[in-house]
């Protein structure tokens, strides 16, 4: 039985198992998948002790940490810097990205286009490098960037040609898009002032539905989208490359996230 984990630090709301399970179960592969919360300082045992294991999805916080341990980096994980998926044989440990696949796939199913287009991007953790080459990719040239700790989000904007505004203002935009970890939980507030805005989109990366930033902004007459379709996109893609099958995606499998 080949054996697939997560990593991450909180890993308890990780749906990520219960997604590959289903499609390793009807796909008849004989596989498993877990999770697994690691410290900061035991990512690094974790690859000395689970040679066996065959493929590794990365959450937060770990998804530069991780570039340390790789052998090998597809295109992707390389420009972007950050690895979500890894695949391990023969000795090699591969990190891919498959963020930039999934934010990107999930904003054409909308049908968007970027070209002339305004990003305002909250954040500048792990995931942001890869929401900004996907809105490369899409045609979006004019990228804002806005952090609590400012000098994250400079080191962003030089590297991705982003601009900088300081946290609490707001700039006239097209899409924003929240990839803070504020939402996670009920009570979370980003205490940033949208409610003049109306006929935007607001999309958070939090696959949880509705956090406060995207009811709020349904609210004022935005279209809201939230982080399920990336999750679903960017597991769909882990999965084929670990398995050469790309798995359905359907209501059964998106009713799996709401249980
Ligand atoms: P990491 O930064 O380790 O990659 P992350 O969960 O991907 O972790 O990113 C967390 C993001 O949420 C960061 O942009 C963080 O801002 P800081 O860089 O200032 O820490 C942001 N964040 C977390 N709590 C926040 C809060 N209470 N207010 C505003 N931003 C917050």
């Amino acid at each position: 039985m080949k054996r697939f984990s997560v990593i991450g630090n909180p890993i308890e709301h990780s749906l990520s198992p219960k997604l590959h399970n289903y499609w390793l179960d009807k796909n008849k592969i004989d596989g498993n998948y877990d999770k697994k919360l690691l410290t900061e300082e035991k990512v690094g045992e974790f690859f000395k002790s689970n040679q066996n294991i065959s493929g590794i999805n990365v959450t937060v916080p770990f998804k530069k940490t991780v570039l340390n341990y790789c052998t090998e980096l597809s295109k992707l994980a390389l420009n972007s810097q950050s690895v979500n998926t890894i695949t391990l044989f023969d000795e090699k440990i591969i990190g891919d990205n498959t963020d930039i696949y999934g934010f990107e796939q999930s904003l054409k199913d909308l049908n968007f286009d970027g070209t002339n287009k305004t990003a305002f991007i909250l954040g500048a953790g792990g995931v942001v490098s890869s929401v900004v080459i996907a809105l490369n990719n899409l045609g979006v040239k004019n990228i804002f960037i806005s952090n609590r700790t400012k000098n994250k989000a400079e080191a962003l904007a030089k590297d991705y040609n982003l601009v900088v505004l300081d946290w609490g203002k707001i700039v006239d935009f097209n899409i924003v898009i929240n990839c803070t970890s504020i939402g996670l939980k009920p009570n979370d507030n980003l205490g940033l002032d949208f409610s003049n805005i109306k006929n935007k989109i607001f999309y958070d990366i939090i696959y949880k539905p509705k956090t406060k930033f995207l009811i709020d902004a349904e609210g004022s007459g935005n279209q809201i989208i939230d982080g399920k379709m990336m999750f679903l996109y960017q597991a769909q893609k882990s999965f084929e490359i670990w398995h050469g099958i790309k798995p359905e995606i359907n209501e059964e499998v998106t009713d799996l996230l709401n249980d």
